[in-house]
């Protein structure tokens, strides 16, 4: 039962319960009129104290697909947060008004300090370097359309592994499936963090060297370095382009493997990619709309 649930890590969710929202997100994109009033009268507040575009503007498409209404802010200083009013008190304020609430902070643990004094479920759409839940809700539904299922796939990822939340919940919630095995290709400074690697049930490898971990992947996640977790901006600037994925080096991919990226990119994935057909992450942006209606839907109990 999703009714009136917070969403703060995926893996809080059953496999049949993520399940339930995939089915759902595959009705929404075959019938989309069937779903076109659903959250009439209903509104969602969306608090972004960290800049987005995808998170934001998907989250806001869904709920006016939906026949909802949004109301928030992508500027917290535009709130009383600037006269110092504490998140608590904030939460239950806006939580008076709406029927759910999203919100995205640089705090680790943020989502989860607020779900405990909020009535409205409350959506983690990423809390600083910590877990990003509803990019891999998108993740795995992307996966699940183009590969038909979530077991047995090799999953490599690369670029910042240290603070990228889009890949420790990616990896975590993936982990869950048969037969997954990882490719974890970084540079030695953004290796993936020891809490996550301990965790894993599944076996993984760690590299430097994207080539090689290209060869035997049936899925590349590529990501980017994480300017603004970074406390010397000379450390950002000599790992930034440290992986660069160009049309050249995809030669030695599989022919039905699949390029993955959360966006925004940067630098790490070359124009000459986009128009490969295994390069699926401007499709990932619109499964993440697709998916954003299940979740409301769900978490609203308007099924
Ligand atoms: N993938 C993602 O979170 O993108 P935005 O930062 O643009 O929301």
């Amino acid at each position: 039962m999703l009714k009136g649930r917070h969403l703060i890590d995926p893996c809080e969710f059953t496999l049949c319960e993520l399940e339930e929202i995939f089915g759902l997100a595959d009705s929404i994109i075959h019938s989309p009129e069937r779903y076109s009033g659903i959250c009439e009268n209903k509104l969602l507040a969306s608090l972004f104290y960290e800049p987005s575009t995808r998170t934001k503007f998907s989250f806001d498409a869904a709920m006016l697909r939906l026949g909802g209404q949004v109301l928030g802010f992508s500027d917290p200083n535009t709130s009383s947060a600037a006269k110092g009013e504490s998140l608590k008190d904030t939460i239950i304020t806006i939580a008076n008004y709406v029927d759910v609430v999203v919100v995205r902070h640089p705090r680790e643990g943020t989502a989860k300090l607020l779900s405990k004094h909020s009535p409205a479920p409350i959506i983690n759409a990423g809390d600083g370097g910590h877990q990003h839940p509803t990019q891999t809700l998108t993740d795995l539904l992307t996966i699940r359309h183009y590969k038909n299922q979530l077991n047995n796939h090799c999953l490599a990822v690369c670029g910042d592994l240290k603070f990228g939340r889009t890949i420790h919940s990616l990896v975590l919630a993936m982990d869950r499936y048969e037969g997954v095995n990882f490719i974890f290709i970084s540079p030695e400074e953004l290796k993936m963090p020891s809490y996550i690697k301990e965790s894993l049930r599944n076996p993984y490898v760690e590299t430097n060297n994207l080539d090689a971990g290209i060869a035997s992947a049936d899925i590349l996640y590529m990501s980017r370095v994480q300017r603004e977790r970074f406390v010397s901006e000379d450390e950002y600037v000599r790992l930034k382009d440290y992986f660069i994925l160009t049309k050249d080096k995809l030669q030695e991919a599989k022919k039905d493997m699949i390029v993955m990226h959360p966006l925004p990119r940067v630098n790490e994935i070359a124009d000459d990619v986009d128009t490969d057909e295994r390069a699926v992450y401007f499709q990932q942006t619109k499964f993440g709309m697709y998916v954003r209606m299940a979740l409301i839907i769900k978490l609203l109990g308007l099924e």
